[in-house]
Parts: C-alpha cells; structure tokens; sequence
C-alpha cells in the first residue's frame, strides 16, 4: 500500500521540482485558421442557456490550457476554444447581460499552474506560471480562489501574492500592452485559510474575503477556500477549513447579511468539506442564498446543498465553463433580512469549450464573433509558445496513444508505448545498455493522452510531466526480478483494495487522479447498462464527458457518448528478457518507489536480503525525457 503514497509523493515532487528547463512547451503549428474553422464539424450545443438574475461563468483547474486543446483526435477538438476566444465570449456575455439588465460574474478556482508548456515550458530561472498568469489576468474575473497548484513551489505562491495590489506599476504596464479594461483583481484574489510567511511574517497570499456590490446593486460576500491540503511547500500555511470556520475574522466577515453569499474555492462539491463553511454561514443566515463554485477534482459535478443554495464544479484543462444562474430577489438594500424561504430556481450546464460553443450561445457567427481584446490575448499566446519554442518536434505520433481508452497492454496504450519507450531513452550513451534488464514505472507518471501528429516538447510535457529518475539493482536473478511487477501492483492478493488512510494521504497531498478516473468509469459502465454504442450510432452522438450529477435537469450542454474506459495497472514495465531464473539482469525502477521496491525484492526471494546500498543510478534520462528521445528514434 506503500507504494500508492509514493505515487503521491512523486506528483508532489514533480510539482516541486525546479527541473522545468525539460518542461516541454505548446506544439501547434498556430495556425488559429485551423481551430475557427475546423475541418471536423463540432456540433452545436443543444439548446440555449437559461439566464437569471444572476448568472456566472465559472472556470476551474485549467493548468496552463490556455491556448484550448489543439488536436484533431476526439474529444480534443471539443476543446478547442483558446482563452482569446473565451475572452470574446465573456465580452459578448456581458453585453447580453446588460440587455437583459441581469448580473453576470466570472469566477475561477484555481490550480493556473502546472500543466502545459504555457505555464511550465519558461526557461530556466523562471517561475511556473507567471507568463501565462498575465493573460489570466486580462480577463474581468470578479472573484478567484487560490488552488493547491499554486503552493507546491514558494516562488509560485509568492508570484500570486506579489500582484497588481502590490506592484501597481507592473499591472500598468500590462494595461498598456495588450490595450484592454485588463482587470487587476484588487481584493477579489482569495486564499481565506491560505498564508504565505514573508521575512517570517505569516499573512494571507491574497485576501480573506471580499465584499462587493454587483453591477445590479446585489451585496455579496465572498470567501474562498482551500480544500485541508497538505502538500505545500515551506513557508506556505493551509489552516484546515475546520479551524477556518472558527476564526474571529471569520464570523466578522460574515456576521452582516449580504444578497448572497459566493464560496469559490479549490475544494470538491462533493466528499468534502464545503459543509463546514455552508452550515458556519447558515448558522447565522439561515435563508440567505449561497453559491459555491468549487474545483480540484478536475470532474464536472452539482449539488444543492438546500433549496437555497447550489453548488458547482466545472471540470479541467478548459475542458469545461461552468454555468450557474440563480433566480435571486431584486436586492434588498444593505442589512434587510431575505424574507423568502422559498426554495431559489437554479440551473447549472457544462459547456464544452470551442467557437461553437461561444457563438452559438452569444449568437454570434465567424465574422462578428472575435473581438480586438480576444484576438490580441490569442496572439500574445501564441507568441509566448513562440517565446518558449514549444512546438519543437521530437517526432510524429502514427496514431493515438491513450491513458484508458485502450485496454493495457496495447498498440493504442501510452502505457505500453512507455513500457516500449524506456529501454529505447534509456539505452542512449548506457554502457549497461547490452545487459538484459526490467524497467518498472507507475502509470500515474502519465497525465495526459498522446494524438496522432507531431508530437512536441509540448506534448511530451503534457504526457509525462513528472521528472523523476531512474535507479537500478544490478544482477538480480530474473525470476526474482520478474516477480516484482506483479507483487507491486498486488495481483491476486487483494484486488488492490485501497487503504483508506493511504488513500487519504493521497487525497491530502493533492492527488486527484483516483476520482477523477473513477467518474471516467462510472459515466462509461452506466453508458454500456444503458445500451451503448447502437444508441449513440442513432442519437449520432460524439464523444466526451456524460456527466450525472445530483442537480435537477440535464447538465451537459452538447450531448455526448462517454470514451471507452479500460482499468490499468498502478506500475507498468519494460517487456521481461527471454533469459533462464537464474541469469542476472538489471532491475531498472523509478526512483520514488525505492524503499517498497526492495522491501519487495526481499520479500519474493531470499538468496540475498537486499538494502539501498545495492541501487545505483540507471541514467541521466529524466522520466519527463523518455518519450521525446523515443520519438526522436522510432517516429522520424
Ligand atoms: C465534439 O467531438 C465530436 C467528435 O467525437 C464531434 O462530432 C462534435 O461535433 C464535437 N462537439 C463540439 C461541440 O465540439
Ligand atoms: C525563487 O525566486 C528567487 C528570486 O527570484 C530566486 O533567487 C530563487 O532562486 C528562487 N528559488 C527557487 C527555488 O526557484
Ligand atoms: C522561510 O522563511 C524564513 C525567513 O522568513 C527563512 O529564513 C527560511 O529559510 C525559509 N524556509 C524555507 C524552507 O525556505
Ligand atoms: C495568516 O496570517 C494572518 C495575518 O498575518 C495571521 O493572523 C494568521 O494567524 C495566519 N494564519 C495561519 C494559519 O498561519
Ligand atoms: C426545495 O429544495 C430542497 C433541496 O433541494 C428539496 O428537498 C425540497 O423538496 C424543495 N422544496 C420544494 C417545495 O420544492
Ligand atoms: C464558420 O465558418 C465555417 C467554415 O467556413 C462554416 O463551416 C461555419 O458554418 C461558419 N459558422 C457560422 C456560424 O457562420
Ligand atoms: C501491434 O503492433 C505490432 C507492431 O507494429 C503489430 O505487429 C501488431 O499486429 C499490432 N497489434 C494489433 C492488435 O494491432
Ligand atoms: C549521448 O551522447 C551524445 C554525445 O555525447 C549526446 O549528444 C547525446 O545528447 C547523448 N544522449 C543522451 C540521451 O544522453
Ligand atoms: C444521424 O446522422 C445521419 C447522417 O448524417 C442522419 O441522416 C440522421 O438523421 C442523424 N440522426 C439523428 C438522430 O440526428
Ligand atoms: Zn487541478
Ligand atoms: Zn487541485
């Protein structure tokens, strides 16, 4: 069970690590032409958004996707809107919004860091994030909620704290370049239980709370949370929401009635701790309406937690925009009691992110859709991905590699092509190359699925961002080494029953992967019940997420037939030797998995009791390194 918390430990370590200058970077060939026009017809969504009193477009752990998702392979194109057109599409809501003379917001909920080469491609001396974090920043939020992503790194952390209200001048200056309203989110910045210490002073990263009126005269409250993580850097301080609720500042803040309360925060709307701060609210208001817009899970989810009060969850990777609109009272004016315990008319939709998507819902066509703001926040991106040469190419992938669409073993399986690609990377300038060997890596190493096409420092990136190294045992009897891989991923013993502590160790330290999949899975076995594929052939419905959440009504606003899903393994490996038990081979592993790794080793033979003194390194070859070099050999 170990080992999972190592799994754990690896994705924090990835995260901590400086070694960004393997990061890849964004590979696409810019041309935007090929993303507003689509060679591929995307489907409109199927019908248009119910608008309230108060809407909201939420956004959430969108990890550097800033430039959409850029191949042609299904869902991908689904994705494909960049944040220059979701700028348009703000714009033009707003628009909307005021011609029907309701609120619209804009709320994110964090993790900007860590995930493609927009925010992890920088060079060297650089902090995660910042570059892309500035076009984040023209885009009018009116509230954000610090996530975990931003607390692995202390730079990271101290580069969201050192914003516009500290440095003036520097928003100014982004001002001027890219010629916008650019928001400076001065006081809407959120971390209610999140400090960074500075000179050894401990204060919030951005603010506790914030109070504010909505372009309708609507009083709000907001907070925004962080989930009990425990992952953070040094310097860093997460107070449990637990202790939060019982905050002096806290009961302050929330002691006067406003309009409604707005929880954003990085923190699950289901199994987890949104209750805590939902019933410390409605202990003092038992009737004020409360929106929460949370994230992390990287899932689509809802649920009302009464008939006043909704919560939503809006995916990953702009994959997802969240959409909430609550049919509020006209506001009351500050301090009057809401009177109604009537429960509030909620909706919520998950939309995909594409050109389709935001002119169908803004009723705007190809030519009246982009806006100068939008197009200059797509062109400064592609110039970043310029900047940081992120579409450097390793190779051309012959087709799809994906994490669970394909059974593993397979072709189709980036399992399987990592299993292939270590002996390849690893065998470069190895003088133990010609010795026959084992190379064990953990599947959770791999983020993200490999398309057909050029595959780049980007993609490699996005793939396989842990940059983790390799070890090795030499001369390791084969039967022995060969029983390693299944005693790691537990075959037979107890179906791999997961340890709850363990997992919840996981969960602290912000592995999100187990939910994640599991609602993969849960969307695909409930797809196959229902009759599968001959109903999706006649409702002619494209792939992408079928989200099932507890909120009335159907949330997904372009119908789709879920992916395959096939379970992996936890740890894959290279293809075993044809060798005798008895010849010695080099048992190569990821470094993280050392110490359950010979605990194992012990424990299927016992000709010698094995310690760390016997693991030496493998290879200079990083894990972030293996499929580029791979693709350099195999797919020129
Ligand atoms: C999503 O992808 C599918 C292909 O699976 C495509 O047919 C559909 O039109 C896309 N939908 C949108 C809204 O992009
Ligand atoms: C953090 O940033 C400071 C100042 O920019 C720099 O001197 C330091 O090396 C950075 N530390 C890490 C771990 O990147
Ligand atoms: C934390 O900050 C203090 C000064 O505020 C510094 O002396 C210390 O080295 C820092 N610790 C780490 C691990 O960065
Ligand atoms: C966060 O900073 C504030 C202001 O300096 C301080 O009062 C509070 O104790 C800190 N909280 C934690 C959990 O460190
Ligand atoms: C109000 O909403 C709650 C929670 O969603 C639900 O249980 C209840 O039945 C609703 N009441 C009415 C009158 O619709
Ligand atoms: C936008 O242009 C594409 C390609 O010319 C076309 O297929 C599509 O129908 C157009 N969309 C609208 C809304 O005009
Ligand atoms: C997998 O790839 C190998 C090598 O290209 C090929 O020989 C084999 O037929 C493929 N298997 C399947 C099931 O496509
Ligand atoms: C192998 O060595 C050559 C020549 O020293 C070098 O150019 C190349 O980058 C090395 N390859 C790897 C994978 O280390
Ligand atoms: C599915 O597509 C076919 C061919 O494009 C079309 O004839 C049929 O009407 C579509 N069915 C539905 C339910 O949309
Ligand atoms: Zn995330
Ligand atoms: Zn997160």
């Amino acid at each position: 069970m170990q080992f999972l918390l190592a799994l754990a430990l690896a994705g924090a370590a990835v995260a901590c690590s400086d070694d960004h200058t393997h990061a890849a970077r964004d590979g696409h060939d810019h041309s935007h032409a090929k993303r507003e026009f689509p060679s591929t017809k995307l489907a409109p969504p199927s019908r248009p958004l119910h608008w309230a009193s108060l809407n909201i477009i939420h956004t959430t752990d969108s990890h550097g996707w800033l430039l959409g998702h850029q191949k042609t392979s299904f869902p991908e194109p689904n994705y494909s809107g960049d944040f220059g057109d979701f700028a348009s599409f703000v714009t033009h809501m707003k628009e909307i919004a005021v011609e029907k003379d309701v609120d619209l917001l804009l709320v994110d909920s964090g993790d900007l860091h860590d995930g493609t080469g927009l925010s992890d491609g920088y060079p060297a001396g650089g902090v995660d994030a910042h570059a892309s974090n500035e076009f984040f920043k023209q885009l009018p939020y009116d509230l954000l909620a610090i996530g975990n992503h931003e607390l692995y790194i202390y730079n990271n952390t101290l580069d969201m704290h050192v914003s516009c209200k500290v440095l003036k001048l520097f928003c100014l200056q982004a001002l001027v370049r890219y010629n916008n309203f650019a928001p400076r989110f001065n006081g809407r910045y959120l971390s209610s239980n999140v400090n960074i210490t500075i000179d050894g002073v401990s204060r919030p990263v951005g603010d506790r709370f914030a109070k504010f009126k909505t372009r309708k005269g609507r009083e709000v409250t907001a907070l925004g949370v962080l989930y009990d993580f425990t992952g953070n850097d040094k310097n860093t301080t997460v107070q449990p929401v637990a202790d939060m609720v019982k905050e002096a500042w806290f009961a302050e803040a929330i002691k006067d009635e406003p309009d409604f309360f707005l929880l954003a925060g990085h923190m699950p709307v289901s199994k987890d701790n949104w209750p805590l701060v939902f019933n410390a609210v409605r202990a003092v208001h038992p009737l004020t309406p409360i929106l929460i817009l949370g994230g992390h899970t990287h899932i689509r989810d809802c649920l009302q937690l009464d008939g006043r009060s909704m919560s939503l969850e809006s995916g990953r990777y702009m994959e997802t925009v969240g959409w909430m609109s609550a049919e509020l009272p006209a506001p009351k004016g500050h301090g009057s009691a809401s009177s109604s315990s009537k429960n509030i008319t909620f909706t919520r939709r998950y939309l995909d992110p594409n050109r389709v998507t935001y002119e169908y819902h803004t009723g705007r066509g190809n030519f009246s859709f982009d806006t100068p703001w939008g197009r200059s926040i797509t062109k400064g991106l592609e110039n970043l991905a310029k900047v940081f040469d992120l579409s450097f190419q390793f190779g051309t992938a012959p087709h799809d590699f994906t994490i669970n669409q394909a059974p593993y073993p397979s072709n189709d399986s980036v399992l399987s092509l990592m299993a292939e690609a270590m002996p390849v990377a690893f065998s470069l300038n190895n003088s133990r190359a010609s010795l026959p060997n084992i190379m064990i890596t953990n599947s959770g190493s791999l983020r993200f699925d490999i398309y057909a096409g050029p595959f780049t420092k980007n993609d490699q990136l996005t793939a396989s961002p842990f940059a983790d190294s390799f070890l090795y045992i030499p001369s390791v009897p084969f039967a022995a080494a060969n029983a390693v891989l299944p005693a790691l991923n537990g075959a037979g013993a107890d179906e791999r029953r997961r340890d709850e502590t363990v997992e919840a160790e996981l969960w602290a330290r912000g592995y999100v992967g187990t939910r994640y999949t599991e609602w993969l899975e849960e969307m695909y076995r409930r797809d196959v019940e229902q009759g599968g594929e001959a109903r999706h052939a006649a409702a002619n419905l494209s792939l992408g997420y079928v989200t099932t959440d507890a909120c009335p009504g159907v949330g997904d606003d372009t119908p789709h037939a879920p992916l395959a899903f096939n379970n992996i393994p936890d740890f894959i490996a290279s293809d075993a030797p044809a060798v005798a038990d008895d010849t010695p081979i080099d048992l190569v592993f990821v470094d993280f998995i050392e110490s359950q790794l010979i605990g194992i080793l012990n424990s299927v033979q016992k000709d010698k009791t094995y310690t760390t003194a016997d693991i030496l390194s493998y290879t200079d070859v990083l894990a972030t390194e293996v499929l580029g070099i791979y693709a350099q050999q195999a797919w020129n």
